[in-house]
């Protein structure tokens, strides 16, 4: 399983790369603008900083707009994925985009039949938004396992990206699903390493160690 980082935050995105869980980061326009500065700098930092595949989304809603922006966004670097939104225009510049070898990632996907279209159309990544399904009382996790099936049965290449993620049970379930990647949020990604049992059996130990070595 793939872990992307969900932000477009440097520091964020250093720390997990200093502990070695970076394999990727995924932006948005809501990301982008909660960083801050200039875009097209973060853009171009954070490409520079990450070894693994970097989502940049386009903010045009027409066709034509979207591959003149995608050409834009694939100058930052050669590890640029091209965000797409699933809508017919998103599609139609998907389809051009995998002719030209152009990496892309379908996003603000809620449905499997919506994933199945990515795939169809050479999409790279697709990136189903559990944590908003499951906001609206659907579960996202079995929408991801529906997609799992369907590009499975048809040998699609297409990579599922576990995107919206809340918590570390959204990890486990992409797990045993086998979905190819999960986008984290820094705040979820550091909890996976968290355990109260760990917490306390370290202390213990310590202070074991401790009342030991005391003794002497
Ligand atoms: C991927 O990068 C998506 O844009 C992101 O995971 C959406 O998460 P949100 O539902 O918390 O906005």
């Amino acid at each position: 399983m793939q872990f992307f980082l969900d932000t477009a935050n440097l520091d964020e995105i250093r720390e997990v790369k200093e502990l070695g869980l970076l394999d990727g980061v995924t932006t948005n326009p809501t990301l982008m603008a909660r960083a801050g500065g200039d875009w097209r700098e973060q853009a171009a930092l954070i490409c520079e900083m990450v070894d693994g595949p970097v989502s940049l989304e386009v903010i045009a809603t027409t066709h034509e707009e979207m591959i003149k922006e995608a050409k834009d966004l694939v100058s930052f670097g050669d590890n640029v994925v091209v965000k797409l939104p699933m809508i017919a225009e998103g599609l139609k510049a998907l389809n051009e985009l995998t002719k030209r070898g152009i990496k892309t990632n379908v996003t603000l996907v809620f449905s499997p039949v919506q994933a199945l279209l990515a795939a169809k159309l050479g999409a790279t990544y697709v990136s189903p938004f559990v944590g908003r399904l499951d906001a609206l009382g659907q579960s996202g996790m079995e929408s991801v396992d529906q997609m799992r099936t369907m590009f499975d049965n048809y040998g699609y290449a297409t990579k599922i990206l576990v995107a919206s993620v809340r918590h570390p049970v959204h990890v486990l379930e992409t797990g045993l699903i086998g979905a190819d990647v999960i986008t984290l949020p820094y705040s979820t990604i550091m909890q996976l390493m968290k355990h109260p049992l760990t917490d306390s059996g370290l202390a213990s130990f310590l202070a074991d160690w401790e009342a030991f070595q005391n003794e002497k």
